[in-house]
């Protein structure tokens, strides 16, 4: 089954807790939660303190995307702020390795993320530490941005290149009811949503979760395998 994680990014800042709530609440599986530190993005987010004031609000599991270099230094905090997994980018630093197997050792899901520019070979060396592999969509650090079709290629390449493995393929930037089937269909199982999950306030929210199921379901077939 597909899984749809919505974005806190998009949220409303100043009600960061109830907006984590009702987005949950509203069909969301996953929250994710990203991370940016105006040096490897440009942009500055939020931080570990902000992952564990949001940890009460729901059970729901927390994929934490980091788009900080270097990313290191701040696993430790993270995993204690709440996080169940903890994806960093292959662009991020030199010792990949060494990042993946801190977050395993934390006793939490390793992921790792590939800009639209980065070739999926990347991944290739690190087949054996991972639990998920994140593809961006759009170049990161902003919410809202446009899908680039371009990482269809690539999630498709990830797919081939994980069969056989339980690696979870994600995508991540530009996921709308209109891009969430081809998306799906090229590999991604689960769908990070921002402006799309959060778009029109609260009342929306149930529809714009279930919006984004569907198109991937129904681009998919109901079991997630493609038809
Ligand atoms: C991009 C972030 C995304 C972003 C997605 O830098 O990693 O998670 O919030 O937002 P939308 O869905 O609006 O593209
Ligand atoms: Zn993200």
């Amino acid at each position: 089954m597909t899984i749809i994680a919505p974005s806190i990014l998009a949220a409303d800042f100043a009600r960061l807790g109830e907006e984590t709530r009702a987005i949950a609440q509203a069909g969301a599986d996953w929250i994710h939660l990203d991370v940016m530190d105006g040096h490897f993005v440009p942009n500055i987010s939020f931080g570990p303190a902000v992952v564990k004031a949001l940890r009460p609000c729901t059970d729901k599991f927390f994929d934490v995307h980091l788009m900080i270099a270097p990313a290191d230094p701040y696993l430790a905090a993270f995993a204690e702020a709440g996080a169940d997994a903890i994806t960093v980018h292959v662009e991020a630093g030199p010792h990949i390795h060494r990042s993946l197997q801190t977050i395993r050792a934390l006793g939490k899901r390793a992921g790792v993320a590939l800009n639209p520019g980065t070739p999926a070979s990347s991944i290739e060396p690190l087949l054996d530490m991972l639990d998920l592999v994140l593809v961006m969509s759009v170049n990161p650090g902003f919410g809202g941005q446009s899908f680039i079709d371009s990482s269809l290629e690539t999630l498709a390449r990830v797919k081939a290149m994980t069969a056989g493995r339980s690696i979870d393929i994600s995508v991540d930037g530009g996921i709308t009811p209109e891009t969430a089937g081809a998306a799906a269909s090229a590999g991604a199982g689960i769908l990070v949503a921002g402006s799309a999950a959060f778009k029109g306030g609260p009342d929306a929210y149930g529809k714009n979760v279930a919006a984004i199921r569907e198109a991937a379901q129904s681009a998919t077939g109901r079991d997630g395998v493609r038809c």
